[in-house]
């Protein structure tokens, strides 16, 4: 560990998988195996419902009692990632709706409150939440987190899902791809369907995309990228910093913080409940 202003960071080695608990690894090989092309078009299906209202600030609370198994950096509640990704935001002086971002960007896992073990969207089960993402439809890189579970997945055996382009078209860019679904997908649909959604085009870039890895930091997937992609991939970059370097074991209410960003929220999602 290290210090850093009054902060406790861990030392320079974030997303290390050798060392890590046996849980992490088992979490990726189950969302490896179980994350087909068929299932995440099911998933969308499923949860992209829009039919359970929720105020911005209770599902900020539901996060209290989640713990993210896929993070090999990170015991805490998830809503402690939050908090420390928009403090840091905030004190680089950047803009209030980045700061939102910061603060909201893993919102979607409030889906383990309405989610199932069989669909890997619950507590005990997070195969279908969290983790590193990758594209459905199409072969999976070597670039995933432990690439030896790649062949464990069903559509690696068949030829409609398992070559380099798959069901897509060259450059199609990345809007059109399927990703493995989880709680980037899902918060950035629910907030897209949100009639009072304020937040700017790169703040939902960050939204989607903060998990797609194999893409954003290893290279992966150029074939499939359009121009468009360099600009969202500079987004990220920059957001990504935020996601990973800030994680530190000190614990700060949420209530503590609430009068500063539950205005910033209200000015970019309205003041009415967001539709899950
Ligand atoms: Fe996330
Ligand atoms: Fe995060």
């Amino acid at each position: 560990m290290s210090q850093k202003n009054d902060l406790i960071f861990k030392d320079n080695n974030y997303r290390d998988y050798t060392d890590v608990k046996e849980a992490v690894k088992d979490h990726y090989k189950k969302m490896r195996t179980n994350q087909t092309y068929d299932y995440v078009k099911r998933m969308k299906k499923k949860y992209l419902t829009f039919d359970k209202p929720m105020m911005l600030w209770d599902a900020m609370e539901k996060l209290d009692a989640l713990v993210d198994v896929s993070d090999p950096d990170l015991d805490l509640p998830n809503v402690q990632h939050l908090i420390q990704s928009a403090q840091a935001i905030r004190k680089d002086g950047r803009e209030d709706w980045m700061q939102l971002v910061g603060l909201i960007h893993d919102l979607g896992k409030v889906m383990y409150l309405w989610g199932s073990d069989e669909d890997g969207t619950s507590q005990d089960e997070q195969w279908g939440l969290v983790g590193d993402i990758f594209v459905v439809g199409c072969k999976f890189p070597d670039t995933c987190t432990y690439p030896e579970f790649n062949a464990l997945n069903p559509d690696m055996q068949n030829p409609k899902y398992n070559t380099e382009l798959g069901v897509y078209q060259p450059n199609c860019g990345l809007d059109n791809l399927h990703l493995a679904w989880g709680h980037d997908e899902y918060l950035y649909q629910v907030l897209k369907n949100h009639k009072d959604n304020k937040i700017p085009e790169a703040g939902m870039v960050m939204l989607r995309y903060h998990s797609f890895y194999p893409w954003h930091t290893k290279g992966s997937y150029e074939h499939l990228l359009s121009p468009k992609d360099a600009e969202y991939k500079a987004i990220i970059n920059d957001f990504n910093t935020y996601d990973l370097y800030t994680k530190c074991e000190r614990i700060t209410p949420l209530e503590e913080i609430k009068d500063y960003y539950l205005p910033i929220a209200e000015k970019y999602l309205g003041k009415g409940p967001i539709y899950w």
